[in-house]
């Protein structure tokens, strides 16, 4: 049988166009079960609202969307939000479908989308992660990528009906520079 981890992957990397396409990818992927249980806010996404939301963040210079294929094949997304022009900092995001996940491209995928990101900001220096506790997937690929630990901000959340999270980590990369990749 064929080893997993062995397997690379070529992927592509291209900005968010303004298409219903491009729309849906998006909404397909952050309705997806593990994206929203691992998201600050885990409510399902109501399909109007994100036509809203994606038809603002793709007017907006602070706000940088990309999409991962492999060929024709949707890999995922990354989304960098910075506070203004100025910044040097700025939050990443980012989520794998499904079928791509657990397939250790999760370094290259951030790699890829770090990299370009730094093609149109190039005043950022660092790159924030705010993630939950318990999403055991994203603190490892964060804290094997150069990512710092930090704080835990143990703030607890208990919603009425269930639901919440335990606490939010932040990383940071542990150099002011992010490594270049080749
Ligand atoms: C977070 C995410 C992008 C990571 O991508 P991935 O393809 O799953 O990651 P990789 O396969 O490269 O694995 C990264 C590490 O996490 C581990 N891992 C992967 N899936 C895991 C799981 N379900 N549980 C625990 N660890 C897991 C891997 O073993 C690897 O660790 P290792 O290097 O010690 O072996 C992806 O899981 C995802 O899209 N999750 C849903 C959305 C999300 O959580 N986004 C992050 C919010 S910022």
């Amino acid at each position: 049988m064929m080893d997993i981890k062995k397997v690379k992957f070529v992927m592509q990397i291209r900005q968010v166009e303004n298409t219903s396409e491009d729309c849906n990818l998006i909404y397909n992927l952050s309705n997806d079960p593990l994206v929203r249980a691992n998201s600050f806010n885990s409510e399902p996404i109501i399909y109007e609202n994100h036509v809203k939301w994606f038809n603002k963040v793709i007017n907006d210079s602070n706000v940088l969307l990309f999409l991962v294929f492999e060929d024709d094949d949707f890999v995922g997304q990354l989304r960098f939000v910075r506070s203004c022009e100025e910044s040097k900092e700025c939050v990443i995001s980012l989520s794998i479908t499904p079928e791509y996940r657990g397939k250790h491209i999760g370094r290259d995928f951030m790699d890829l989308g770090i990299n370009e990101m730094r093609k149109s900001w190039k005043k950022i220096e660092i790159v924030k992660a705010e993630v939950k506790c318990e999403n055991e997937a994203s603190n490892k690929l964060f804290t094997k990528d150069g990512f710092d630990l930090a704080s835990s901000v143990n703030t607890y959340y208990k919603k009425i009906g269930g639901g919440g999270y335990n606490c939010r980590v932040v990383f940071i990369p542990l150099s002011k520079t992010y490594r270049q990749v080749a």
